[in-house]
């Protein structure tokens, strides 16, 4: 079969797999071609089973797999037989030289952009899909003008804002496209044609366009903004905590100045995944290097007050227990970093649960979909944590439970029969403000809610 455009993406992941997927779904006279180095990965995508787990993700899979959706670990065939070229490869944070701890790594997205330069036969648009730093398109153009040999690259930026739990419908129905380019008259067109893949289902006044570095800085821009608000309203809690104020009700009054806006104004352990901090200490880089020195210390706070929020929520859960976590049992309910993903980059279940075993206590970890991740992410401990999928099994034997993650399946559970099963006194940590806490309170729980009035039995 012929098709009207052919299309690569450089990275099977959270983003690359489910946006391709969408893409061919939504323009069956497209190919769509999806091509990462681990072998493992391809394989999960091609069985139908993809390795991410996504609500719709699945059908939507299915329905391409043969037909216009492709999936290889053949990078150098991608590249020969693919005009249009998305880059959507990890840009996790420095671990090592310069920058390290705040700039992005970029020897993923280096490596996919000498690929492209030394297997292209013909020109190629490549787009930036990863989350890059500002001004990484122009080291990008660098790196592929060199060859001189009539062959050329447009590049551009097009940043995913899709968040994880929700991919498809996001993908499906975004709030906007956004896609940065030249001015140029070979950039307005590399533009236009992109304009043209998304105008198969997206309605032309959501593509929003711009200049490239107005679009890379607005995704570590629109990043920073979320983050600030999780950040915030949890730094309320806080206050909440120390002054009977309750910040579900702060959050929805100050949610109904429509200037605000109620979205995002959950006050919880804290935000994880592997964008947002990553994203943040970014910006905080960049700033850092331009001399924005007093901006770069705002920016960082927005981070500062996440990892306090953790701390906290554990400090609060010794103050309660009677000062000492030592030999007690823990059971987190839920690992990954939020609901509906079985991602756990990032979570704060991670650093709770370290923390929890400075304390001597013993977890255990229950998650309908994030326990292989969990064991990967805590591999290095050698004792003090169990892994147990059915939530009762997971709670006998333990003094407090400690919700992680807002899967709407722990608020249906029989309470009741948990309490039978736990040490007394029983506690409730709930970290994401999800359960009925009243209720709870009635059964014999003492409960810790977030940025709440504590309703204990002492
Ligand atoms: N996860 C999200 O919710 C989200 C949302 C918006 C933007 N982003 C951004 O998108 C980018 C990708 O994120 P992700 O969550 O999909 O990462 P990921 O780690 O899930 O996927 C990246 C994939 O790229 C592959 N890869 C790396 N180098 C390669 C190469 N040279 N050739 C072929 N394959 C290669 C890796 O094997 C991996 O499978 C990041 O920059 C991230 O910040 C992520």
């Amino acid at each position: 079969m012929s098709f009207d455009k052919r299309i690569l993406c450089i990275g099977a992941g959270y983003v690359g797999g489910p946006t391709m997927a969408v893409i061919a779904s939504k323009c069956p006279r497209y190919s769509v071609t999806v091509v990462d180095v681990d072998q493992g990965r391809v394989d999960a995508w091609n069985s139908g089973k993809p390795p991410i787990y996504e609500p719709g993700l699945d059908e939507v899979v299915r329905q391409g797999l043969g037909r216009n959706l492709f999936f290889t670990t053949d990078i150098a065939r991608g590249i020969r037989e693919n005009d249009i070229i998305f880059v959507s490869v990890n840009t996790p944070t420095k671990t090592f030289g310069a920058g390290a701890g705040l700039a992005a790594d970029l020897q993923y997205w280096e490596l996919a952009a000498r690929q492209i330069l030394e297997h292209a036969e013909s020109s190629k648009i490549v787009i930036e899909k990863s989350t890059f730093p500002v001004k990484t398109a122009q080291a990008m153009e660098r790196i592929l003008m060199s060859r001189n040999d009539g062959i050329h690259f447009d590049v551009l930026s097009n940043p995913e804002f899709l968040a994880e739990g929700t991919a498809i419908r996001d993908l499906m129905n975004p709030d906007r496209v956004l896609i940065g380019s030249r001015s140029t008259e070979r950039g307005l067109k590399a533009r236009d044609e992109l304009v043209q893949i998304y105008a198969n289902w997206v309605s032309r006044e959501r593509i929003l366009t711009s200049n490239i570095w107005s679009s890379e800085l607005s995704k570590l821009a629109s990043n920073f903004f979320l983050a600030q608000r999780i950040s915030t309203i949890n730094a309320i809690s806080a206050v909440c905590e120390k002054t009977g104020a309750d910040v579900t009700e702060v959050a929805k009054i100050v949610g109904m100045d429509s200037r605000i806006g109620s979205k995002f104004l959950n006050a919880s352990i804290g935000f994880g995944g592997s964008c947002f901090k990553k994203d943040i200490l970014n910006l905080v880089y960049l700033c850092r290097v331009e001399g924005l020195e007093e901006v770069a210390d705002y920016v960082e706070r927005v981070v500062r007050i996440n990892e306090y929020q953790k701390e906290r929520f554990v400090l609060n859960m010794l103050t309660a227990m009677f000062n000492t976590l030592a030999g007690k049992k823990i059971c987190l309910f839920g690992f990954a970093f939020k609901a509906d993903t079985g991602d756990t980059r990032e979570s704060p279940a991670i650093d709770v649960t370290r923390r929890l075993l400075e304390e001597h206590a013993e977890i255990v970890v229950t998650d309908p979909q994030a326990l292989v991740s969990a064991r990967e992410d805590l591999a290095d401990l050698e004792r003090g944590v169990s892994y147990v999928a059915d939530p009762y099994e997971a709670i006998r034997g333990c003094h407090a439970i400690a919700v992680m993650t807002e899967w709407s399946l722990y608020r249906e559970l029989d309470y009741r029969k948990i309490h039978d099963l736990m040490v007394k006194p029983a506690f409730v940590f709930d970290g994401r403000n999800i359960l009925d806490h009243q209720a709870l309170f009635e059964i014999g729980f003492n409960v810790y809610p977030i940025g709440k009035r504590p309703m204990s039995h002492f």
